[in-house]
């Protein structure tokens, strides 16, 4: 009976000590969360005048972000997709909200030759891109072992490495003028994993290592000048989950390209949406791995993620 009392007694110290640890946590990001967001208040920067590059700019993040920033007063906006159609309607409402000079280009941004390509072609016909938006993604859904190989692959090539092509070719000119802003939308799902989509998941865990890296890299560098920011929505109720049942902390896309130019003007790292997105953050790196598990199971996110893959 001791030897559990003992057990007993040690396991309640440790817990009370990890809760106790992590109110502190909480407490201290909340305290360093309103100080940065007073003063970067009093450091923004304007969106006029410049000239914004948004990938995946068809339809859902990508077409709410061109539209805000246009109402936002950017010089030049530049579309990129692969479908043409819905690229030329959203440059009209583009063009509506004011913003005269607005192209857009077909493009694969999965095929790093085209990226290459399309990026001359762009600063030949428009000039110097200011604001890079590295929007573009896909998802298929399905196990591990379910997924083939092409789809692994598309995947990885759309969300993550197109950002590298993308990147690579407009920092050194944002470099040489001092002024500019790479921003990457990544996804709640660069932080913790849902069962289904791991190849998305991955696709998107690296973009937060990417953007993390950039942003070390180039203070390192004394490019102080150049913003690199990345962006984790949760669930949006756009077409790329759409078969996703859920709708619980959901956001609209006009939310997130909202929220998104917001924290462009401010200059924000990293931002998470909904807010309440962090405290799960910090719980994870906090909690057991099965106190995770359980807040998914709990949330009905697992149910509805096996419904989102039996339904692709
Ligand atoms: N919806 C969500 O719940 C959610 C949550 C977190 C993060 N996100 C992220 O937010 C971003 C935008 O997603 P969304 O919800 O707006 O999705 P969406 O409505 O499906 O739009 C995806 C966009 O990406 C473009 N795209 C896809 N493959 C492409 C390729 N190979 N080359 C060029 N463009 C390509 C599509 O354009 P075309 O069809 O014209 O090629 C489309 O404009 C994605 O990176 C996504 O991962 C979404």
């Amino acid at each position: 009976m001791a030897p559990f009392l003992t057990r007993l007694l040690k396991a309640l110290c440790e817990s009370s000590l990890r809760i106790l640890l992590l109110f502190f946590v909480v407490l201290f990001r909340s305290c360093q969360f309103v100080c940065v967001r007073v003063l970067r208040a009093e450091r923004r920067k304007s969106v006029s005048g410049e000239t914004v590059l948004i990938t995946g700019a068809s339809r859902g993040i990508g077409r709410c972000l061109a539209l805000e920033f246009a109402k936002h007063g950017a010089d030049t906006i530049v579309l990129w997709g692969r479908n043409e159609e819905k690229l030329s309607s959203v440059k009209k409402e583009v063009e509506e909200i004011g913003t005269s000079r607005c192209h857009f280009y077909r493009c694969d941004v999965g095929d790093r030759q085209q990226v290459y390509r399309t990026i001359q072609k762009v600063q030949e016909d428009v000039g110097t891109i200011t604001i890079l938006v590295n929007n573009a993604g896909v998802v298929h859904g399905g196990t591990l072992l379910e997924t083939k190989d092409d789809k692994i692959e598309e995947t990885l090539r759309v969300n993550t490495l197109s950002h590298f092509w993308t990147t690579k070719s407009v920092l050194p000119t944002m470099i040489a003028r001092r002024r500019g802003h790479v921003v990457g939308i990544a996804s709640t799902l660069g932080l913790f994993a849902l069962p289904g989509v791991s190849d998305y998941v991955t696709s998107k865990f690296s973009l937060v290592g990417f953007y993390e890296s950039l942003a070390v890299e180039l203070k390192q560098q004394g490019h102080r000048d150049v913003g690199v920011m990345c962006v984790c929505p949760g669930h949006t109720t756009t077409d790329m989950f759409k078969d996703l049942t859920t709708q619980s902390f959901s956001l609209t896309p006009q939310q997130v390209a909202e929220q998104t130019i917001e924290a462009v003007k401010t200059n924000q790292r990293r931002v998470i949406l909904p807010r309440v997105m962090h405290l799960t953050w910090i719980l994870k790196s906090w909690l057991p791995g099965s106190w995770m598990w359980n807040t998914l199971y709990v949330t009905g996110a697992l149910k509805d993620m096996e419904k989102f893959c039996t339904k692709r």
